[in-house]
């Protein structure tokens, strides 16, 4: 019998796989990793980040693999940083919150986002001014082919912009056939008294002013307007069905960015890691795209980076207006937007 996965995907979309498997204790992996070899399988972290498409009648030909593993133990401090591996089954957001109510700074502009912590370094998830990556010791995982725990630094983890090495091996190798099962992720941490908040972001410091926070504020105090400022622009998943911002900011050389920026006064530029990125949202917003519907999908009203569901959307409603979109920025820009969500199966 097929398995239903509309309550796996924060998009709420139906979609059915072959059978799926919850891995709450990591003894078991050496037998999950034994009954799954040479098999069609998919990783599903907290499904905040996928376009799921396929019907009861063609389900995924797949075993979905979900990390059910959950704690967070202190590792030994070192130079006065603290330091905790988390399993990649606990929610980031139940996380962060851990860390500021235990007196840690540095994931507080992070605060919010969904998913687990586990699928947090696949895509480098980052809000605010801050990757993750920047707080990340190492990835710990399990390697199907090998059949045996291995551990990347974060060196080795190939992080960048919305991308990290997890990404490369799962998705552009054979989709089907991820390699590495994330177990958990080592942080370092400051103490909130000694942690810098990074206030560089937008609107940030000008939230705290408002909530009434005299400079420097307290990492709870940061991740409070993060929280304030989220809410007021994406739609909680749990409410209306999205995957948060569903294309990712185009990174462009400067000389682009200048000569777009020159013709369309207002065009936000912005650089981050020697990066030269425009704002995707103020793109979809310029080329008339923002709060358009089609049947049962909507750009949001409130960010033009975000789709929902508006109930009883399919997949193709989702993939047909994301599609709209990237034709219409194309034509006013010449830009063709990059989703930043899985489509699974890909296109
Ligand atoms: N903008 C518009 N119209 C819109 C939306 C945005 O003109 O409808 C312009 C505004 O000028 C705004 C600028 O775009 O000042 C930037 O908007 P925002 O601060 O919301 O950030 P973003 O670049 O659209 C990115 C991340 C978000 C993250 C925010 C805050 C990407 C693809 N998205 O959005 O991440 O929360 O910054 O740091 O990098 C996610 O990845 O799912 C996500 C929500």
């Amino acid at each position: 019998m097929p398995i239903s996965l509309q309550t796996l995907n924060t998009l709420g979309l139906t979609a059915w796989a072959d059978a799926l498997i919850g891995v709450s204790n990591s003894t078991e992996l050496p037998a999950i990793s034994q009954s799954l070899e040479e098999k069609d399988r998919f990783i599903l972290g907290g499904g905040s980040n996928v376009v799921l498409h396929a019907s009861q009648e063609a389900p995924l030909a797949l075993t979905c693999v979900q990390s059910q593993l959950k704690g967070i133990v202190r590792l030994p401090a070192r130079e006065g940083l603290s330091r905790l591996r988390c399993a990649s089954g606990e929610t980031w957001h139940d996380f962060v919150m851990w860390t500021l109510a235990n007196g840690l700074g540095g994931l507080e502009n992070l605060a919010l986002i969904p998913g687990t912590v586990g699928a947090a370094p696949i895509q480098n998830i980052g809000a605010y001014g801050v990757e993750v990556c920047e707080r990340i010791e190492a990835v710990h995982a399990w390697d199907f082919e090998r059949h045996d725990h291995v551990v990347f630094p974060a060196e080795s983890c190939q992080f960048g912009y919305r991308h990290s090495l997890f990404k490369e091996l799962s998705f552009q190798g054979p989709w089907n056939r991820p390699r590495f099962f994330i177990t958990a992720v080592d942080f370092v941490l400051s103490p909130a008294t000694k942690s810098s908040p990074v206030l560089s972001y937008k609107g940030l410091s000008e939230r705290l002013t408002e909530l009434g926070v005299t400079e420097p504020p307290m990492p709870m105090q940061v991740a409070h307007a993060v929280i304030s400022l989220r809410k007021e622009k994406l739609p909680d998943p749990s409410e209306v069905g999205n995957v948060g911002s569903f294309f990712k900011n185009p990174v462009v050389d400067e000389e682009l960015a200048r000569a777009l920026a020159s013709q369309n006064p207002g065009l936000p530029v912005f650089q981050q890691n020697n990066q030269t990125k425009l704002s995707a949202g103020w793109l979809i917003e310029s080329a008339g795209m923002k709060g358009v519907q089609r049947g049962q999908v909507a750009v949001s009203a409130n960010h033009a980076l975000v789709l929902t569901n508006l109930g009883a959307a399919t997949a193709r409603d989702v993939l047909g207006l994301a599609h709209e979109i990237q034709e219409a920025v194309m034509a006013r820009f010449g830009l063709w937007l990059e989703p930043e969500p899985q489509i699974i199966p890909p296109l």
